[in-house]
C-alpha cells in the first residue's frame, strides 16, 4: 500500500466499519511505523465484472513484533466478498510475516463479527479471550485470537530452513503445490452449503490428503534439519 492508494482505503474503510480508522491513522502506519506491512491488492485482466481492472479489491495491515504477527486491519470491497480474497490476502500476510520471522499471530475481532471469525478459524487462530466493552459504535466485546506455535507450518517453521528446502527439494515444492490445489479444492466444495452424502466423503479424503501431504512436508524439514542444521551454518 502506498499514500496514492489511500483514497480508495480510505472510502472503502468507511463502507466496512462503523468506527473508521481515520486519514492520520493510515499515515501513521505508512510513513512512520517500522513494524508495519501494508498490502493492497487490486483486480487484474478483468477478473470480476463489478470492479474495472486496477480497482482496489482490499487490503490487509500488519505488525510482526518480537517474532509475533499483529493483524491490524482487513477488508474485502462488499460486492467482492465471499469469492476467496480475505483467505489470499491472510495467507499472504502469514507468509511475509513468516518470513519475517513471526512465529505466532494475534488479533480482535468484534465478538459479532462471525465472517472474520470464521475467516481466521479456517487458518488455525482460536479464540483465546474477551476483552469487554472495548468496541464502541456499537458497544461491543473484543474475542482476542491467536495462531499459536505449530498452528501452521509456515508459521512454525524457520524461514531461513523453508527456503533452503524449496530451493533443494523439487519434492517439497510439488508437496507444497499439492497442498495449495487441495486447499482450494476444500474451499470450493465447502462452498456449497449442504453437501451431499459423495460430496461429504470427498470432502474427508481431500482433509486426509492435505493432512498427509502436511505431514511429508514437516518429515523432509525434519530430515534436512537433522543432516544439514542451518545454524551450523550462520556461527
Ligand atoms: C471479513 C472479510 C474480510 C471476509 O472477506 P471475504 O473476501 O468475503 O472472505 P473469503 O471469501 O476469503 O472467505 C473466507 C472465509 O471466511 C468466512 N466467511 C467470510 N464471509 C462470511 C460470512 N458472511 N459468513 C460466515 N462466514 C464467512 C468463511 O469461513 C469463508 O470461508 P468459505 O468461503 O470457505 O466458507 C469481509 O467480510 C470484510 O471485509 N468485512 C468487513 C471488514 C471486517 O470485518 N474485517 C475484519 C476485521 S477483524
Amino acid at each position: 500500500m502506498q499514500e496514492s492508494d489511500l483514497e480508495e482505503v480510505i472510502a472503502l474503510e468507511q463502507r466496512s466499519f462503523t468506527e473508521p480508522w481515520t486519514r492520520k491513522m493510515f499515515l501513521g502506519e505508512l510513513r512512520d511505523n517500522v513494524f508495519a506491512t501494508n498490502l493492497a491488492a487490486r483486480a487484474e485482466n478483468q477478473e470480476w465484472n463489478e470492479v474495472s481492472e486496477g480497482v482496489l479489491v482490499g487490503y490487509s495491515m500488519f505488525w510482526v513484533v518480537f517474532e509475533e504477527l499483529h493483524l491490524m486491519n482487513l477488508v474485502v470491497r462488499p460486492e467482492l466478498r465471499r469469492r476467496g480474497i480475505a483467505k489470499e490476502l491472510v495467507r499472504q500476510t502469514l507468509s511475509i510475516a513468516a518470513a519475517k520471522g513471526a512465529q505466532t499471530a494475534l488479533l480482535e475481532v468484534r465478538a459479532s463479527n462471525v465472517a472474520a471469525q470464521g475467516l481466521y478459524e479456517g487458518f488455525g487462530f482460536k479464540r483465546k479471550s474477551l476483552r469487554r466493552g472495548y468496541y464502541e459504535h456499537p458497544h461491543e466485546d473484543a474475542v482476542i485470537m491467536m495462531l499459536e506455535k505449530g498452528g501452521d507450518i509456515m508459521l512454525s517453521e524457520d524461514p531461513a530452513v523453508l527456503e533452503v528446502v524449496r530451493r533443494e527439494h523439487s519434492e517439497f515444492r510439488a508437496l507444497e503445490d499439492t497442498h495449495q490445489r487441495l486447499e482450494d479444492q476444500l474451499t470450493e466444495l465447502t462452498k456449497l452449503h449442504i453437501l451431499t452424502p459423495d460430496e461429504e466423503i470427498r470432502k474427508k479424503q481431500i482433509q486426509f490428503e492435505k493432512l498427509s501431504t502436511k505431514d511429508k512436508m514437516a518429515e523432509i524439514v525434519r530430515q534436512f534439519k537433522q543432516h544439514r542444521p542451518l545454524s551450523a551454518g550462520r556461527s
